[in-house]
C-alpha cells in the first residue's frame, strides 16, 4: 500500500507509522527523520535543513522533493510505503503524483490524524525521542519512560527536540494551517482522505487507522 499520514505537528504522525508500518510490512519515510538524520551527521543538507526547521518553517521544496524522491526509490519501497510529514504543500502533493504517475503507480489512501490543537501543544511540551532511533519516542506523562532521560527500548538518551519550543511551535502550526492543510482538500477530491480521530491511546488509534485501511483496500 502507498499511503500518506499528515496531520499538526504533534498529531502522532511518527508514534503512528511506527506500528502501521509495522503491521503492513512496508517503510516509514519521514522527511523530518531523514532531515535530522542530515542534520546529526553534519551534511550539507543538514546545515540547510537546520536553519529552516529551528524557525519552523518549510524547508525549500526543491531540496525536499529530490530527498523524498532519492528515498522512495530504495528497493524496500517498492511495494508500498507510508509517507510521514511529506507532501507538506501543494506542489509536493503535485511532485509526488507526478512521480508516482510516471511510475503507473498510485496512493491508496491518505489518513488524515485530527486533534484538537491544545493537546498537540500538550504532545509536543512532554515529547522526548531516543538519540539512537527517532522511532523510539516517549512523553513524560503520557507514555513515560521507566528511568527518566532513559530510552526503554534500547537505553539511549532520551532529547528534546530543539524545534519543539513553544515559539517554534507556534511557527510550526501556523505553517500546517496555512500550507499543509490545502493538501487535505487537494486529496479530498480525489476521493483519498479518510479522517481518524486521533485522541484517545496510541492503540486505539492505530486499530482505528487499520481498520479505516482495511476499508480502503
Ligand atoms: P516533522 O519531523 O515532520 O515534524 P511535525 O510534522 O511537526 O510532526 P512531529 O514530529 O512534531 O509530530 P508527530 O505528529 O510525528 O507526533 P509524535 O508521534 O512524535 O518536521 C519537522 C520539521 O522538518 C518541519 O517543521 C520542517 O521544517 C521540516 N520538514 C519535514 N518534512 C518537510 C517537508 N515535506 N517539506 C518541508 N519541510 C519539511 O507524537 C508527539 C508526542 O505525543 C510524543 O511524545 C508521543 O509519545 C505523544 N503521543 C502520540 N500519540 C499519543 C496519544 N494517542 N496519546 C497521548 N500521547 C501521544
Ligand atoms: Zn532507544
Amino acid at each position: 500500500m502507498r499511503i500518506v499520514l499528515v496531520g499538526p505537528p504533534g498529531a502522532g504522525k511518527g508514534t503512528q507509522a511506527a506500528f502501521l508500518a509495522k503491521n503492513l510490512a512496508i517503510p516509514h519515510i519521514s522527511t523530518g527523520d531523514l532531515f535530522r538524520a542530515n542534520i546529526s551527521q553534519q551534511t550539507e543538507l543538514g546545515k540547510l535543513a537546520k536553519s529552516y526547521m529551528d524557525k519552523g518553517e518549510l524547508v525549500p521544496d526543491e531540496v525536499t522533493i529530490a530527498m523524498a524522491k532519492d528515498r522512495m526509490e530504495q528497493p524496500d519501497a517498492e511495494n508500498g510505503f507510508l509517507l510521514d510529514g511529506f507532501p507538506r504543500n501543494v506542489s509536493q502533493a503535485e511532485a509526488l503524483d507526478e512521480m508516482l504517475n510516471t511510475e503507473g503507480m498510485k496512493l491508496d489512501a491518505v489518513l488524515d490524524l485530527e486533534v484538537p490543537e491544545d493537546e498537540v501543544v500538550k504532545r509536543i511540551a512532554g515529547r522526548r525521542i531516543c538519540r539512537n532511533d527517532s522511532a523510539h519516542v516517549f512523553h513524560v506523562s503520557y507514555k513515560a519512560p521507566k528511568q527518566e532521560g532513559v530510552c526503554d527500548v534500547c537505553g539511549g538518551e532520551l532529547y528534546q527536540r530543539d524545534d519543539d519550543s513553544e515559539e517554534t511551535v507556534r511557527t510550526r502550526l501556523e505553517v500546517y494551517h496555512t500550507q499543509t492543510e490545502p493538501i487535505i482538500d487537494y486529496y479530498m477530491a480525489q476521493g483519498l482522505v479518510v479522517t481518524i480521530p486521533a485522541l484517545g491511546k496510541v492503540e486505539e488509534v492505530t486499530a482505528r487507522s487499520m481498520e479505516a485501511l482495511a476499508r480502503e483496500d
